[in-house]
């Protein structure tokens, strides 16, 4: 997922300010304790978070912004590789010297559900560990500790958990997130998802199409849909909707200007989605379409289920489409046994590819995963040699693709206040940033037309173009 487009965003932009809006529920709950809530990972964990914040609200409890200030300590973790685990057992650790304090501290995400009461036994000072299927007991569980219990827990996987997405306390007044498929089928050889979020679940279309609804009577212009493999979408409705024909469906709906996904897997990408972003200029022209590796031998290894030329074929597919469509991927280095060949193969491919972006992560073994029992591990000097070279590469694609763009106009849609003065950032329907200067006051959440003068290899920079009022 492109989180570090929306991290490049905020150090571009030297600090955005989005106010989060209080929902109509909140006014009249009683006040019960306050939360202090951290989010670690992917888009899906941000809005989980989100939905998080949402359901504790509603129940009176208030979210502070300091430890110091609450009564619950809340971390939603992830635990895609070993550095982000830490993370968070770090943030556990920094307790250990006031394990006797009466603030109650609680484990929630991909760790949570991954290590399960193993945590309590690692960090005894937490009391609540609950994975991302579980969350609507939270103030159950959140009330049993107030009740004196000192650890609960929330691990079921149960897949036909339907969240209470109306308490969903959005943190950015534009852009929506909405989760349309929860969990994972794929089985890579080296990825936790599927054991931290459980088998895939897709929520109804007239359920997603009703909220979208509310969402742009909100006021809210874009949304994203996610999940971990968006196009596998599949409608348990009986009279089923395709993810194409969704998109579609919700680009008609009435004030929404901008409809995105993420994250789309090569084995379910088909021309029908191809087809739906030409068709409608709603629906966002990015597609995150991650590869991982650059070598047939290697994608097998990691049970990918796609070949170098059979996944070439689904960029060569996109790249023909009327309207240019960005292309951003994953990429795994350093997996077990990945020979410098096969390391040459994938920075051929980006070669071949010219992606619009890059999120490369050096190979990290990963519990209860086959890719973990592997022999041939790849020294992490090398993997980092590796990384180096490849990020290298893809800088070089980026500014060469990017210094192109100078002169041209792209609506931007601004998500962004610079501290700096008449300096505003935002994002391109083909999601690059872009950094805007413009003296028209009030900027944020509109849509604006801005011709691009200059360009970096993970942003465009350019001046805003409006027209000059008559007389
Ligand atoms: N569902 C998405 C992405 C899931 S996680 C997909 O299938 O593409 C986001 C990215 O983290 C992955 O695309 C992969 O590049 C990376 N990743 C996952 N497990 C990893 C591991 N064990 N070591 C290093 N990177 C990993
Ligand atoms: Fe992990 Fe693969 Fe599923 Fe993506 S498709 S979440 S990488 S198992
Ligand atoms: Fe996301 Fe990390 Fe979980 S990437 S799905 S929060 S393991």
């Amino acid at each position: 997922m492109q989180k570090a487009f929306d991290i490049a965003l905020h150090s571009l932009a030297g600090g955005i300010s989005v106010a989060a809006s209080e929902p109509e529920f909140l006014h009249g709950a009683p006040e019960r304790g306050t939360f202090y809530l951290e989010t670690f990972g992917c888009q899906m964990n941000d809005h989980d978070s989100e939905k998080v914040a949402g359901v504790l609200l509603s129940r009176g409890y208030r979210q502070v912004e300091s430890i110091e200030a609450a009564s619950f300590v809340l971390y939603n973790t992830c635990s895609i590789r070993e550095k982000a685990a830490q993370k968070v057992f770090s943030r556990l650790g920094e307790f250990r010297e006031n394990s006797g304090t009466p603030k109650k501290i609680g484990v929630l995400g991909c760790v949570a559900q991954q290590e399960g009461e193993k945590i309590f036994h690692r960090s005894p000072w937490v009391n609540l560990v609950c994975g991302s299927a579980s969350y609507s007991k939270l103030p159950e569980l959140l009330a049993q500790l107030e009740a004196g219990e000192t650890r609960v827990t929330g691990l079921d996987t149960d897949t036909d958990e339907t969240f209470e997405t109306e308490l969903t306390r959005r943190d950015n007044p534009w852009r929506a997130y909405l989760t349309i498929i929860e969990g994972c089928d794929k089985a890579c050889s080296y990825c936790v998802v599927p054991f931290t979020r459980g088998p895939e679940r897709s929520r109804a279309s007239d359920s997603v199409l009703s909220e979208l609804k509310q969402l742009a009577e909100l006021g809210y212009t874009e949304v994203q849909f996610l999940g971990q493999t968006v196009n596998s979408y599949a409608d348990p409705l009986s009279n089923k909707m395709k993810f194409s024909e969704l998109l579609r469906a919700a680009a008609e709906v009435p004030g929404l200007r901008r409809v995105r996904f993420t994250t789309s897997h090569p084995r379910d990408f088909g021309h029908d989605i191809v087809e739906a972003i030409e068709s409608d200029e709603r629906i966002c022209n990015h597609v995150h379409l991650p590869v991982q590796s650059g070598s047939t031998r290697v994608l097998r290894a990691m049970q990918r289920t796609y070949s170098r030329e059979e996944y070439l074929e689904k960029i060569a597919m996109i790249r023909a489409a009327r309207r240019p469509i960005a292309i951003t991927s994953d990429i795994i280095v350093g997996f077990p046994g990945e020979t410098e060949k096969e390391f040459e193969e994938t920075l051929s491919l980006l070669e071949a590819v010219k992606y619009e972006g890059v999120f490369a992560f050096k190979y990290s073994p990963r519990p209860n995963t086959p890719a973990q029992s592997m022999g041939d591990a790849i020294p992490e000097e090398e993997q980092s040699r590796r990384l180096a070279v490849l990020l290298e590469l893809q800088r070089k694609i980026q500014s060469e693709a990017n210094e192109k763009l100078i002169g041209q106009r792209f609506e931007v849609h601004v998500e962004g206040k610079s501290r700096k003065e008449n300096q505003w950032s935002g994002h391109t329907s083909c999601h690059r940033v872009v950094n805007v200067s413009s003296t028209q006051p009030d900027l944020l959440g509109k849509y604006i037309s801005v011709e691009v003068q200059g360009a970096t290899p993970n942003c465009l920079v350019g001046a805003h173009r409006f027209e000059e009022p008559a007389g």
